[in-house]
């Protein structure tokens, strides 16, 4: 079962390890990608707004290409982020900014509303929550009917410093969030995802959206007449 983690560290502290725990409950190592930001994604978005006009054309294309062609082929996605002030880490934060065309206001993508995703953060105190919702957000806006939060508070600044008691309950919550993914054979689009979809559809329609270049990738899919993402 390919699955992709997207780590919003170069390091590897508590959040990569239980990251990294989830896959290996999960799957084996020779169906594990992964990619670390910002080392494999060092650029902020320019608001330049080529992407709309042809995604190709982004000044950062390449690099960012690499990373979501794996991710569209993935079964499941596990995106990591310490929280940093409250929120995801920057690295994680310019990762989502760089993949907005992804969202359903541009160009969804048809694979991605059958995928499976974990988000993991992990605070020293406070905030994880928050910094979890930053990513599901995003994934949500892609499309992802099936995500999976958890946000810890491991009150260490590193691995190292986390508690034995505290480790102990991270692998048993890890071993659950395996086993409920596992256990989800047939992933369903939900309604939160289908009305999202519609009122998109909606606005690309009455060429409200961003652009001919958005409104042609929804033609061509027919998903301004019958045709929709999910089966
Ligand atoms: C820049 C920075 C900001 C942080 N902000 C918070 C925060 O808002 N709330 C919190 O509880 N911990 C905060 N922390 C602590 C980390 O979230 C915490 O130690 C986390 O477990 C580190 O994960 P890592 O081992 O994967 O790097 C912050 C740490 C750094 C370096």
């Amino acid at each position: 079962m390919k699955t992709v983690l997207i780590h919003g560290q170069n390091h590897k502290g508590s959040t990569y390890n239980i990251g990294r725990m989830i896959a290996n409950k999960i799957t084996s190592d020779d169906e594990i990608v992964e990619f670390f930001l910002p080392k494999d994604l060092n650029h902020f978005c320019v608001g330049c707004y080529k992407c709309i006009d042809n995604p190709e054309t982004c000044p950062f294309y390449q690099e960012k290409n690499k990373i979501m062609k794996e991710v569209e082929s993935a079964e499941i996605l596990i995106f990591t982020t310490p929280t940093y002030c409250m929120r995801s880490s920057a690295p994680m934060k310019s990762f989502i900014d760089l993949t907005f065309n992804y969202w359903m206001s541009h160009r969804p993508r048809k694979c991605m509303f059958s995928k499976k995703a974990i988000v993991v953060s992990t605070a020293a105190g406070t905030g994880a929550k928050s910094a979890v919702k930053d990513v599901t957000t995003a994934l949500f806006y892609w499309g992802i009917p099936y995500i999976l939060s958890y946000g810890i508070s491991v009150q260490a600044m590193n691995w190292n410093g986390v508690k034995e008691k505290i480790k102990q309950k991270i692998e048993k919550d890890t071993s659950k969030i395996a086993k409920k993914v596992l256990s989800k054979k047939n992933v369903k689009v939900g309604i939160k995802t289908k009305v999202m979809f519609m009122m998109m559809r909606m606005m690309q329609k009455a060429n409200f959206g961003s652009g001919e270049a958005d409104k042609k990738y929804w033609e061509d899919k027919d998903w301004l007449g019958k045709n929709r993402p999910w089966k």
